[in-house]
């Protein structure tokens, strides 16, 4: 039922074979990708053989097939959930009618659209990160670093299917389009900002991993109560491996706090130029990183008061992530208290959704927080790392553009600009921090400035040559 078919140019659970049309059009596409892939993705290192998982069935056997294998022979395809039987709508007005199998005409251009938008953060963050493989802590973290991209290039693949399968020729129009913008393009940029941003260095691609793969972790449990059933099968099976992303980013910045408490326990110091000078990232410098990539990925989830996020859970697009926790799954009745620059607004709950959402993800962001707190705590110092308020310098929503202090204090706009660098990190920190960027490849070691990691990956030992570089 859920095996994958390894043998067709394009591995799938679909059966793909059984529709010539969509066959071809998705061959067509592959060599496309493939390209992009050769120029867009991580740099200099497609000769590389590295230990990687593959998806060979979507139950829980199977997801996380691992062997070595080079970059550009990754079996990249298609794998959506097992269908549930019977499944029928879980919200809006339309609940407890059959999900659809297909796109119902008046919904096509929107669901398009979110489509489209989900599947360009994929190939987006993987230009990001294309070179940061120069700099690599150690091999295990290298390692992580391509398994995330080629799964973001089967994300891609995974919303390029929906395009093709159900959304004829504009379908197709767009699945080119997602290979033709880039990040940080100046003409063909990415559709959202913070898949704008480089990433140069790994302290960067740590936060990235932690706040913005979460990000894609909502937006894909949203996604995956949607009526259109194909659409939410698909992002079932990406939230499975999306769970790895995530994971290197809360570690990744765990053993960074690990390797600076063992600094300013060596120094007897938490002087930020003391734990600097001895090639660690201090804490007030790691804490503006962290207020840097909170709240760009807080912009990702829309205005705070949103019609269109109304409009598509009344009608069912786009549920709110874990729709059965809720009671009332209409929504038609209540509102909900929004704190804007203007004062206290009730607002009907439908329109607040994007908030409901927000407000969910950064209680799921603290969980990191608590951990890394109780590190620094163990280590017998007073400092706490925080996440910054969600009203702190946002670029969407009624909290645009406002000056307000991490913690949802309103300044003036002098003194907001004035103390902007103590809150995030100013060139000088950039600086500092990619002087750290050094590339260790010898199996095992790390580099100076992060801990190693707990355990290696599938039980082997963190020594183990993840990479073989030639
Ligand atoms: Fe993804
Ligand atoms: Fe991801």
């Amino acid at each position: 039922m859920s095996g994958i078919n390894y043998s067709e140019k394009i591995p799938n659970n679909v059966n793909l074979v059984n529709d010539r049309t969509l066959q071809r059009a998705l061959e067509h596409w592959q060599p496309h990708f493939l390209d992009w892939w050769k120029n867009m993705g991580p740099s200099d290192f497609q000769a590389a053989d590295v230990y990687l998982r593959t998806a060979i069935s979507v139950d829980a056997q199977g997801w996380a097939h691992y062997g070595t294998v080079k970059m550009p022979d990754y079996r990249w395809g298609i794998f959506l959930a097992d269908p549930v039987a019977d499944r029928k709508i879980g919200f809006g007005d339309q609940m407890g009618q059959p999900a659809w199998q297909q796109v119902p005409g008046e919904y096509r251009s929107t669901l398009r659209r979110l489509i489209v938008t989900q599947g360009d953060t994929e190939p987006a963050s993987v230009e990001q990160q294309r070179l940061l493989g120069h700099t690599c802590p150690s091999l295990y973290d290298l390692r992580n670093l391509f398994q995330i991209n080629v799964e973001e290039g089967r994300h891609l693949w995974a919303m390029v299917y929906l395009l093709h399968a159900y959304f004829g020729r504009d379908g197709r129009e767009e699945a080119e389009e997602l290979l033709a913008r880039h990040s940080g393009d100046a003409d063909k940029p990415r559709i959202l900002t913070t898949f704008n941003e480089p990433i140069s260095d790994w302290l960067s691609f740590y936060c990235f991993t932690y706040f913005t793969d979460r990000d894609g972790k909502y937006q894909l449990k949203s996604l995956a109560e949607s009526a259109f059933d194909p659409l939410s099968r698909t992002c079932r099976f990406m939230l499975t491996e999306e769970a790895h992303h995530m994971f290197v980013g809360e570690t990744g910045i765990g053993r960074v706090v690990k390797r600076t408490l063992e600094v300013m326990k060596e120094l007897g110091t938490d002087d930020p130029a003391r734990v600097r000078a001895a090639g660690a990232v201090d804490l007030p410098t790691l804490q503006k990183y962290l207020n840097f990539w909170c709240s760009s990925s807080l912009d990702l989830f829309g205005s705070e008061i949103s019609s269109n996020s109304a409009a598509n859970f009344a009608h069912g697009l786009k549920g709110r992530p874990d729709e059965s926790q809720y009671e009332d799954h209409v929504l038609r009745e209540k509102t909900m208290a929004l704190l804007t620059p203007e004062g206290e607004q009730q607002v009907p709950m439908l329109n607040a959704l994007n908030e409901v959402m927000r407000e969910s993800y950064l209680k799921d962001c603290e969980i990191g927080l608590k951990r890394w707190n109780r590190q620094i705590e163990r280590a017998g110092f007073p400092f706490r790392l925080t996440l910054p308020s969600s009203r702190f310098r946002r670029s969407i929503g009624a909290w645009a553009g406002q000056p307000v202090d991490p913690q949802g204090k309103m300044l003036s706009k002098e003194e907001y600009e004035k103390r902007l660098p103590d809150w995030i990190p100013s060139e000088a920190d950039r600086t500092f921090v990619h002087s750290l960027q050094q590339k260790v490849v010898a199996p095992g070691k790390m580099a100076a400035w992060i801990a190693p990691p707990e355990r290696g990956i599938n039980n082997l030992p963190v020594e183990y040559e993840y990479v073989k570089l030639h």
